[in-house]
């Protein structure tokens, strides 16, 4: 097995240019409103015991391992995992890959929605009301935000915002390392500013304390409930960006000399500080005003929060403003994460330049962010998926993300665990280490983390089989549809993995 590192691949001009860039992908929009919701969901307090413990034993071991992986063969996933097994292990590579492209073609469309929302922030958004011609509403009909949002949804106008969030992906990734860093120099820092100053506004709203001493008081009774540990490990697993191939692209243009395992605590310890303070902010907001955080991210994103910021005593615009440029600060800084996961992987397979990969993904990529955005109303009458696209983008996050990045995590501890061993990377994450990792994280890798993802992902099936197919969302006439999508999705990832891990023919293939 011999592992050539590429000599002219870019570098991190610093250390702290990897931490931001790292970090910035980890934190986005599951941090500022996904843990709030699941933290509420199951049980404030206590949910931070099984939230902690998927950190330890989970999220802190893979977040090493994928960085370890890119520090190790200095290639993305697919080679990288090539490198440990030959093609099955690039087949693995690029199942993760393709899976984070679905991710990543409707994440943008969602940072459209966000550039949306953000424009109508500036007033329109704060009316009581609004038409929706679309969907046959007059004004008074719905309520604002939700008026304001499926106005935005099934109007073109947010085509041209999806296609322009492309555009800005694209253009920050153009470089490689060069862009990334300059862009993640505004948008992380600036974040932390928003957030810090979003929970002064909490702290300080009649009755935010409250919030804080709810989030705090344990309700140890869920902690019998299989569903906080899946809630737990699913959470910790979304929010540092595990199971996409992003650090290991992104530990690929560390120094050589780099130690892993602090680069590893650094950015998940800054991403679940992020998240830790994020819930006070939204429990503070959310509970001074009475209003419960139950709801998926898009609902918490674009319905729940705004809702909360239209009912501030004052600075609804100033705080509304704010907290979308927070979401896009958030979410383009895990977008870029994505992409440049996707071109750089391109780039190591075919040696083609990174224009034509960026040429590739950025016309695919708009042209499928587009689909999912299209203003198609399908049924009018449906409350929570009024166009197709949205119900496309639901159906897609609901497998890519609930299964895939688990099934990548699982494949992942077997292939580094078993098939590599995990102690050889170990070497490589120890050998300028200053915390030094020891035997116990062989047989973390080797039995605990399989043995809990594949808990996890069994957990989820028998929920999927107890509520009905995608839960209660798609109880009348949409199991149907859930099923397409599930099949397309297996079938595009499975068949474009099988493909891309063809030996590459006529080019030199890969070492
Ligand atoms: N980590 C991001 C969040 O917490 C989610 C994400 C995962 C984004 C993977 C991009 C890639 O919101």
């Amino acid at each position: 097995m011999q592992e050539q590192p590429t000599t002219q691949r870019a570098v991190w001009s610093s250390k702290l240019g990897f931490i931001l860039a790292a970090s910035g992908s980890a934190i986005g929009l599951g941090n500022i409103v996904f843990f709030g919701a699941n933290a509420y969901k199951y049980g404030a307090g206590a949910f931070y015991l099984p939230y902690l413990l998927a950190l330890f034993f989970i999220g802190l071991p893979f977040m090493a391992m994928e960085i370890g992986l890119g520090l190790r063969f200095n290639r993305a996933l697919p080679e990288s995992l090539h490198l440990i097994a030959g093609r099955r292990g690039e087949f693995v590579g690029w199942w993760g890959i393709l899976n984070a492209s679905v991710i990543t073609t409707y994440y943008i469309a969602i940072l459209g929605w966000v550039v949306g929302m953000l424009l109508g922030a500036f007033g329109p958004l704060w009316r009581p009301s609004m038409a929706v011609p679309a969907f046959g509403m007059a004004e008074g009909a719905l309520p604002n935000p939700f008026a304001y949002f499926f106005n935005m949804l099934s109007t073109p106008p947010t085509l041209l915002f999806v296609a322009l969030m492309w555009a800005l992906n694209i253009l920050i990734v153009w470089r490689g390392t060069v862009t990334i860093e300059k862009a993640v120099k505004i948008c992380v820092p600036l974040m932390w500013v928003f957030m810090l100053i979003l929970i002064v506004r909490g702290l300080t709203l009649p009755h935010g304390p409250h919030g804080v001493r709810l989030l705090f008081t344990p309700n140890w009774g869920v902690m019998r409930n299989p569903d906080v540990w899946k809630g737990a490990f699913g959470q910790i697993f979304f929010s540092l960006s595990l199971g996409f191939g992003i650090m290991t692209a992104y530990a690929s243009y560390l120094p050589k000399k780099s130690d892993c395992n602090s680069n590893a605590m650094m950015v998940s310890f800054l991403n679940c500080g992020f998240e830790f303070i994020a819930g006070v902010a939204i429990f503070t907001i959310l509970f001074s005003l009475s209003i419960v955080p139950k709801a998926s991210t898009l609902a918490m994103s674009f319905f729940v929060l705004p809702s909360g910021i239209a009912r501030f005593p004052y600075g609804v615009t100033t705080f509304g403003v704010m907290f979308f440029v927070l979401l896009l600060l958030a979410g383009i800084s895990s977008s870029v994460s994505l992409v440049e996961a996707l071109a750089s992987s391109l780039i190591d397979k075919f040696r083609i330049s990174r224009l034509r990969a960026l040429a590739i993904i950025g016309i695919g990529g708009t042209f499928i962010s587009l689909l999912f955005t299209l203003p198609l109303v399908v049924d009018p009458s449906l409350k929570d998926d009024g166009t197709l696209g949205l119900t496309l983008l639901d159906l897609s996050d609901h497998w890519a993300f609930g299964y895939g990045l688990l099934l990548m995590g699982l494949a992942e501890s077997i292939l580094i665990g078993w098939v590599l061993g995990a102690g050889k990377l170990r070497e490589t994450m120890n050998a300028h280490a200053r915390i030094r990792l020891g035997p116990w994280f062989d047989a973390l890798v080797r039995f605990v983390a399989p043995v809990v993802v594949f808990a996890v992902l069994a957990a989820s099936v028998a929920q999927e089989i107890r509520t009905g197919m995608y839960g209660s969302r798609m109880a009348t006439g949409w199991p149907p549809m859930a099923v397409v999508v599930l099949l397309v999705w297996v079938v595009f990832t499975t068949g474009g993995a099988l493909l891309l891990s063809a030996p590459n023919k006529g080019k030199e293939a890969a070492p």
